[in-house]
C-alpha cells in the first residue's frame, strides 16, 4: 500500500513516531531496516538550531539509506521557525515536520508543543513562515486537542490543509490526557474526514495488525507507531516479535552495531542499556537480563552479555 506525502513517496503506511531520546539515526535506521517507511527524528529547537548549538546540530545527523526521513521541529515563534526550516532545508532530508502534540510543561510554557492546540492562529502563522522558507512537504503532528471540551483537531486539520501542510499526523489524546486513558480513534476518523491530504494516525499501536486494523477503523491513511516501537522493531513486519529470545536478539545486536556504526558507544552506554533492556519485556528471565544490562560497564560487557543470552 504505497502512498505520498507531497512529492515523497512512501513504500507503505507505517511511519516511526517521533520520540525524544529514542528516535535517533541508529534506531531509524534499525527501524528502516525492519520495514518502517518513513521516520521522525526527535523533536529539534528552533532556536537551539538558529543559533547553531553544537548538540542540536549533532541530532541532524541523517545518511541516504534512512531516506525518507521527516525531521521535526519544535517552537511557537513564526520567525524562529522560518528560519530553523531554512537552515534545514541545506541538510539531505525530505519533509519538515511541527511538533503542535507534545505536552511536556518545559515546552507548553513557551507556548510550542501541545499549546498551540490552543492557538490555532498562531499555529497557521508558524506553518506558513516554515512553508515559505522551504521547497520541502511540511506535515503537522497534532493532538486531539487541548482538553475534552476543546476538541479541535479536525478544524486544526482543515486549517493546516489549507495553510499548504502535506500530511497530518493525529495522536488521539488531549494534552490533558497526556499519556493516560485510550486513544479515541473516532478524533481520527473526524480529522480524516475532513481534509483530503493523507491523515496519520497515532496512538496506543502495539502490532502490525492493531495498525491495520486502525487504518480500517478511520480511514487513516497511515499509521504511526512510538512507544510500540521501543525494543520492538519487528511491530513494523507482519509477522510480529519473535517469542523467544533467540528471534529476538538478532535485532537489539543490529541495533548496537548501528550504535556502535554512529556513535561513540560509552556515551550512549547509558541511552543503549534503557533501550537494550526493552528487548526481552515480558519474556521469560527478562527482569533477570534487565538486571544484567544495567549492570554493564562497558560497550563490549554488553555485547558478551547477549552472547552469554543464547
Ligand atoms: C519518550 C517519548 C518521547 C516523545 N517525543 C516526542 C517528540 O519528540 N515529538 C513528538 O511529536 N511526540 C513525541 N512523543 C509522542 C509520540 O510521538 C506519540 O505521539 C505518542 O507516544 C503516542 O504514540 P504511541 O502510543 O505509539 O507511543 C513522545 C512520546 C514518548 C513516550
Amino acid at each position: 500500500m504505497p502512498m505520498n506525502i507531497g512529492k515523497v513517496s512512501l513504500a507503505n503506511p507505517f511511519i516511526l513516531a517521533p520520540l525524544a531520546g529514542y528516535t535517533d539515526l541508529p534506531f531509524r535506521l534499525l527501524c528502516r531496516e525492519y520495514g518502517a517507511a518513513l521516520c521522525y527524528s526527535e523533536m529539534i529547537s528552533c532556536h537551539g538550531l538558529v543559533y547553531r548549538q553544537q548538540n542540536t546540530i549533532d541530532m541532524l545527523r541523517t545518511v541516504d539509506e534512512e531516506r525518507p526521513i521527516n525531521i521535526q521541529l519544535f517552537g511557537s515563534e513564526p520567525a524562529a521557525m522560518g528560519e530553523a526550516a531554512a537552515i534545514l532545508s541545506d541538510y539531505p532530508i525530505d519533509m519538515i515536520d511541527i511538533n503542535i502534540g507534545c505536552p511536556v510543561k518545559k515546552v507548553i510554557k513557551k507556548g510550542a508543543g501541545a499549546a498551540m492546540m490552543k492557538e490555532p492562529q498562531l499555529a497557521e502563522k508558524v506553518i506558513r513562515q516554515v512553508l515559505s522558507n522551504t521547497d520541502l512537504p511540511v506535515t503537522v503532528k497534532i493532538r486531539s486537542g487541548w482538553s475534552h471540551d476543546r476538541i479541535t483537531a479536525p478544524d486544526f486539520a482543515k486549517m493546516a490543509e489549507e495553510t499548504g501542510a502535506s500530511a497530518v499526523a493525529v495522536h488521539g489524546r488531549t494534552w490533558t490526557d497526556g499519556f493516560g486513558g485510550k486513544v479515541d480513534r473516532k478524533v481520527i476518523k473526524a480529522v480524516n474526514e475532513a481534509v483530503s491530504i493523507p491523515v496519520i494516525g497515532n496512538g496506543d499501536i502495539l502490532s502490525y495488525n492493531d495498525g491495520l486494523a486502525m487504518m480500517a477503523e478511520t480511514g487513516c491513511d497511515a499509521v504511526m507507531i512510538g512507544r510500540g516501537a521501543l525494543g520492538n522493531p519487528f511491530v513494523f513486519r507482519p509477522e510480529g516479535r519473535p517469542t523467544n529470545i533467540a528471534g529476538i536478539i538478532p535485532a537489539l545486536r543490529r541495533h548496537l552495531e548501528l550504535i556502535e556504526e554512529y556513535y561513540p558507544p560509552e556515551r550512549v552506554l547509558a541511552r543503549t542499556k534503557n533501550q537494550a533492556g526493552r528487548y526481552f519485556k515480558g519474556l521469560p528471565g527478562s527482569s533477570k537480563i534487565r538486571q544484567l544490562i544495567y549492570s554493564a560497564k562497558s560497550f563490549p560487557e554488553l555485547k558478551d552479555l547477549l552472547n552469554s543470552c543464547l
